[in-house]
């Protein structure tokens, strides 16, 4: 099929990609000549393995191109699938506006039917509204789909080409089925419905999601009072079918560019129709302070006197395996902990320069080159992400580095046999502390 994928963030290069390794010819779109200049050049704007290679790979196949001129790759594709980004506005609400704009854009050079897939996030109803902004400008037929993405990042490839489920939304019987037929190679489980219930399985799914990680965050700070071990009780809960053991991993929190986004947008789309999602608010109220779970420690470590200290942070980005640092935990963090005169030594293997982007460049952070060098002469040490370089670190090597032995393991990445005759001074989320051969005395958590 002759599909052109409006927008080159996450979901549309990845999707584009996908399409063509799929045997589709594909044209991404972008307004951003810089972006489209990265590309044709062979590079990628974003940071996701394996993309590099199956986009080369397939540009090599002649199956795919990147171009700025949405007139011309609309009028030479079936498919038109938007994926252009809908950041929130203040209020919490998706911005529309780059959906709108593109849906004229389209409307404005049909040449002929075409199918017009909405990947991007939108509330319910934004379809219908897309349909209204293309009807108003233009007399060709087309038919709209509904088609959410679930890719994680880090993870893209293996999700859009393996996925659980394929969701698509379709007012026309036929259109529905075209899509089916595209999809087809990826998955048996397709669900074909109506357009808004699609719109609103993929809110629902994220939100269903981000409750299971602020449920077990919470359950965490209980066993954590109770001198319980949230890892073996999450374990325990997940071998019942009904619960699964997926999104139950304790931690500092979610952050990215999709949790955060889709519960508040979802917020309001139910307080648009007078119901209050009293579940959902305290999902994000619960995700808000899970953050300060690693502050609270150095706080009671420190006598609440942050001031002076050094404290050295591995991992900015909001997870492993992606340079996005979009409402990452770390960035929350930090700033609370340099308002409170603490002295920061910050690194991450791939999202330092994003990070710095996003934090500013004001004082009180030292920017490291690696791991150890981060962790030289400080007086505790955070793990925000769980990168495996941090995994797989010389706990000789960091002990010596580190001032006090103090590591506030903020993902639950290390385990009690591999601190076994080191005298670290160990705090994770929802599991008992350890000090085994500590020659400090262990300072009494009480928050
Ligand atoms: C998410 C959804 O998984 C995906 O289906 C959707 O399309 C976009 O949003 P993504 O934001 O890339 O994907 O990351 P994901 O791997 O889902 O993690 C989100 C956040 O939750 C991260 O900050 C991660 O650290 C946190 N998380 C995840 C936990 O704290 N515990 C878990 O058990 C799982």
């Amino acid at each position: 099929m002759n599909i052109a994928v409006i927008g080159t963030g996450y979901v549309g290069l990845v999707s584009g990609v996908c399409y063509a390794q799929l045997g589709n010819q594909v044209v991404c779109v972008d307004k951003d000549p810089g972006k489209i200049g990265i590309l044709n050049a062979g590079g990628i704007p974003i940071y996701e393995p394996g993309l590099r290679e199956m986009a080369s790979a397939n540009r090599s196949a002649g199956r795919l191109t990147f171009t700025t001129d949405l007139a011309g790759a609309v009028r030479g594709s079936d498919i038109v699938i938007l994926a252009v980004g809908t950041p929130p506005l203040p209020s919490g609400e998706a911005n529309l506006a780059y959906i709108d704009q593109a849906a004229c854009e389209i409307a404005e050079a049909m040449n002929g039917y075409k199918i017009v897939a909405v990947k991007s996030t939108v509330p319910v109803g934004t379809n219908e509204r897309i349909a209204r902004l293309i009807r108003s400008r233009t007399d060709q037929p087309f038919a709209s789909i509904s088609l959410p993405e679930f890719l994680r990042e880090g993870s893209a490839i293996h999700d859009t080409l393996h996925p659980d489920r394929i969701v698509i939304g379709a007012d026309c019987p036929s259109a529905g089925d075209t899509m089916v037929q595209l999809h087809r190679p990826l998955t048996e489980r397709i669900v074909v419905t109506d357009i808004r219930s699609a719109e609103m399985i993929k809110y629902a799914s994220n939100a269903f999601l981000a409750t299971k990680i602020s449920f077990i965050n919470e359950i965490a700070n209980i066993c954590e009072k109770v001198g319980a071990d949230v890892t073996r009780v999450a374990e325990g809960m997940g071998y019942d079918q009904r619960i699964g053991p997926a999104f139950l991993k304790a931690g500092i929190g979610y952050g990215g560019s999709c949790f955060p986004k889709d519960t508040h947008a979802l917020i309001q789309i139910a307080g648009h129709v007078d119901y209050e999602f009293k579940l959902l608010r305290s999902v994000v109220e619960v995700n808000r302070d899970q953050r300060f779970n690693v502050i609270r420690k150095l706080e009671a470590i420190f006598n609440g006197e942050l001031r002076g200290k050094t404290v050295a942070v591995w991992g900015l980005a909001f997870k492993p395996n992606t340079d996005d640092v979009r409402e990452s935990p770390a960035l929350e963090i930090i700033r609370h902990l340099v308002d409170h005169g603490a002295k920061v030594k910050a690194y991450d293997p791939v999202a330092m320069s994003n990070f710095r982007g996003l934090f500013g460049h004001g004082g009180g952070v030292i920017w490291c080159k690696d791991a150890l060098e981060t962790a030289r002469g400080a007086d505790a040490l955070c793990l925000l992400t769980e990168w495996d370089e941090f995994a797989r670190i010389d706990l000789g090597l960091l002990r010596q580095s580190l001032n006090r032995p103090i590591l506030i393991d903020g993902r639950n990445v290390f385990h009690e046999e591999s601190l076994l005759g080191t005298d670290f001074i160990y705090y994770s989320v929802g599991r008992p502390s350890l000090n085994q051969g500590a020659k400090e005395q262990m300072p009494v958590l009480q928050f």
